[in-house]
């Protein structure tokens, strides 16, 4: 599927990569959809509502604030591909309007929404998205969009965590610690003889030098490196005292952080391709002005660092 890395990301109940954002750059967004609602509900009736690549929901909570504080609040629905992502903003807003549907082929009807939404979702479906979603805008109305921006910090620690997971998937240490834990158990077990185990053993130790190594090299990387520790001091737990953990628990837990590397690579890679140049920009700007919207792109900077375009569409 197209989409795992979003969908396992969400199932994994995991926070801290979606966003990849410090709190100077999260405090601006959030003052920046303040902004934006006030300003789009000032003097407009919106009577729908609709918001791109939910996700979990982060922005539901300011969606709700500002257009559901009036008595009858709009028709807000909130849109994602990912299942799982729908699921957990269901938990917690339990009686929002979901769908889930792919932004490249959008189910709703042209001319049928007043609101349109998005903090870096509708980029991942393509230019194309911009101008199939302005397609549903009603008159007077308007789509806002933070997306990631090419040359932005945020698309740059994108490319440094990905650079880091290669280096980690081509080190082989995950496979060999599968297997020296296996070997382990087995070891307990009195499956397999205690040779076996120290070959192991032999295998990993070089691995996990290399590892400790990219560790102290970049110890400053603040995605890949806090799950990698937490990854080596929870495997060093068990390894050094398997008698204290079940052994499928164990392996059930190895497996997952298995997967979730090529699913975390596979979500850095679609937040660079999705991000936006100022060529794209351009495109977008002549396929919208061609069909008669408006369009505003403002690169957003946060302490002279660069991390997003703010985008408007207007029908005019
Ligand atoms: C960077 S996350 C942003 C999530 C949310 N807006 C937030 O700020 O927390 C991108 C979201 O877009 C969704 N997404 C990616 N491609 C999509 C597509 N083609 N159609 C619908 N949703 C998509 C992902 O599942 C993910 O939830």
């Amino acid at each position: 599927m197209q989409y795992q890395g979003w969908e396992s990301y969400w199932q994994s109940g995991n926070r801290d990569q979606a966003l990849i954002a410090d709190a100077n750059v999260q405090s601006f967004i959030d003052q920046y959809w303040v902004l934006q609602l006030q300003a789009a509900i000032h003097g407009h009736t919106i009577g729908t509502a609709l918001e791109l690549g939910c996700g979990a929901g982060s922005l539901a909570p300011t969606i709700k604030h500002y257009l559901h504080g009036s008595v009858v609040g709009p028709l807000t629905v909130y849109l994602d591909i990912s299942h799982s992502a729908l699921a957990r903003l269901n938990t917690v807003h339990a009686s929002a309007a979901l769908v889930q549907a792919d932004m490249a082929r959008l189910p709703f009807r042209n001319d049928s929404i007043d609101l349109i939404l998005s903090q870096f979702g509708i980029e991942y479906a393509g230019t194309q998205a911009f101008c199939d979603s302005a397609g549903l805008l009603t008159s007077n109305g308007i789509l806002i969009a933070l997306c990631h921006h090419q040359d932005g910090c945020l698309v740059d620690r994108a490319k440094q965590a990905q650079r880091l997971l290669t280096e980690i998937v081509s080190c082989g240490m995950l496979p060999a610690a599968h297997f020296a834990l296996t070997t382990l158990f087995d070891c307990i077990e009195g499956r397999q003889a205690h040779a076996r185990f120290v070959e192991a053993d032999t295998l990993l130790s070089p691995k996990v030098q290399a590892v400790g190594l990219l560790v102290r090299q970049h110890s400053h990387e603040r995605l890949v490196i806090p799950w990698l520790s937490k990854f080596c001091r929870d495997f060093a737990a068990i390894y050094h005292h398997p008698q204290n953990y079940p052994r499928s628990a164990s392996m059930v837990w190895l497996d997952n952080m298995i997967r979730e590397l090529p699913a975390y690579l596979d979500r850095m890679q679609q937040l660079i391709t999705a991000s936006l140049s100022n060529t794209c920009i351009e495109l977008i700007q002549s396929r919208l002005g061609q069909a008669g919207f408006a369009f505003q792109a403002e690169p957003l900077s946060v302490k002279g660092q660069l991390f997003a375009w703010s985008l408007r569409i207007l029908r005019l």
